[in-house]
């Protein structure tokens, strides 16, 4: 059975550390092995990005494969073709899909077609790829995961905090959230975090009062309060969300040596001012780097399957 990463409970908390381990390997040697070498990716992207597109390329190329990337906007795809036709098609030339869309059952149907591992490179409900890299900067920053406390402030409902309380809990972690009424994680989400909390050690609370959340946090985590494909949704994103910025107060209530992440793109003054994402707390480069390592890591150990 050919193994996908969908989303961040496809990988096992076994398998997860598995990566996490491979990324630090990786990171120490990042020329030390060609497991890619004959093979192809293929990473489409149907929204924009910086990181996610860039370090996949470079990562590809040095794992010793050819990275095709694509703009998704411009495929067949984007007008009549099916996703269960590309997915047979791509299936038939490149090693892996690495794919950014929008719903998650676009995703599903890539994968549900695919004889080829299929990669989420960020859907509107998860971003599995970016919590990898923060699970490797946290256990670079706090020498552990298992019963470290990450606290994610802002829109509850979206795809950095659905990966973060999947991620973080198949790793040990105790994930609390603080959204604001109408913007908390999918239910469903939820209890399945809660199901991989119940096996690792881990936890998962919801809060609606940052101040009750931050005491006692080791890693505060936010993301912008609109996420792509959220601009004209009609809802409004700021008001409710001002009392959820990551600052310098925040901070200094949040547990000695607590560090702070954000996926970036940033907005800076508005989820995150330029004190925190400046300052020393700030782990935000290095998060950044570490979407090399992590997906390099991650491609490593599907075509090892
Ligand atoms: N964090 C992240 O996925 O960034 P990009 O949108 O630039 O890829
Ligand atoms: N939640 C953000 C993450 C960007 C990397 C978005 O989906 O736009």
């Amino acid at each position: 059975m050919v193994r996908h990463f969908l989303r961040d409970d496809d990988l096992s908390p076994a398998e997860q550390r598995e990566v996490l381990d491979l990324a630090k390997a990786v990171k120490a040697d990042p020329l030390g092995g060609r497991p890619l070498a004959g093979k192809s990716v293929a990473a489409i992207f149907e929204k924009n990005s910086t990181r996610t597109r860039l370090s996949f390329e470079v990562g590809i190329a040095q794992l010793g494969g050819q990275p095709i990337v694509v703009d998704g906007r411009t495929m067949q795809l984007g007008r009549e073709e099916t996703i269960e036709d590309t997915s047979r098609v791509l299936s038939r030339y490149v090693d892996v899909v690495v794919w950014r869309t929008f719903a998650q059952k676009r995703m599903d149907a890539m994968a549900s077609a695919s004889r080829i591992p299929v990669i989420n490179a960020l859907t509107d409900e998860f971003h599995p790829c970016q919590v990898l890299a923060d699970l490797q900067t946290i256990e670079e920053r706090h020498g552990r995961l298992a019963g470290v406390t990450a606290t994610y402030l802002g829109d509850g409902a979206n795809n950095m905090s659905h990966s973060l309380l999947l991620g973080g809990t198949t790793a040990g972690m105790h994930v609390r959230v603080v959204a604001p009424e109408g913007f908390q994680p999918q239910p469903e989400i939820v209890a399945a975090a809660e199901k991989r909390a119940a096996e690792t050690g881990g936890s998962v609370t919801q809060f609606t009062d940052p101040e009750a959340a931050i005491d006692g946090t080791d890693v505060v985590v936010t993301d912008t309060w609109t996420s792509m494909g959220q601009e004209n949704d009609g809802r409004d994103r700021v008001s409710p969300f001002r009392r959820l910025q990551v600052n310098a107060d925040l901070m200094s209530r949040a547990a000695p040596g607590a560090i702070a992440l954000h996926c970036l793109p940033a907005h800076r003054g508005w989820e995150i001012t330029d004190e925190v994402l400046d300052g020393p707390a700030s782990a935000v480069w290095d998060e950044a780097e570490n979407r090399l390592h992590a997906q390099k890591a991650l491609l490593t150990w599907l075509v090892s399957r």
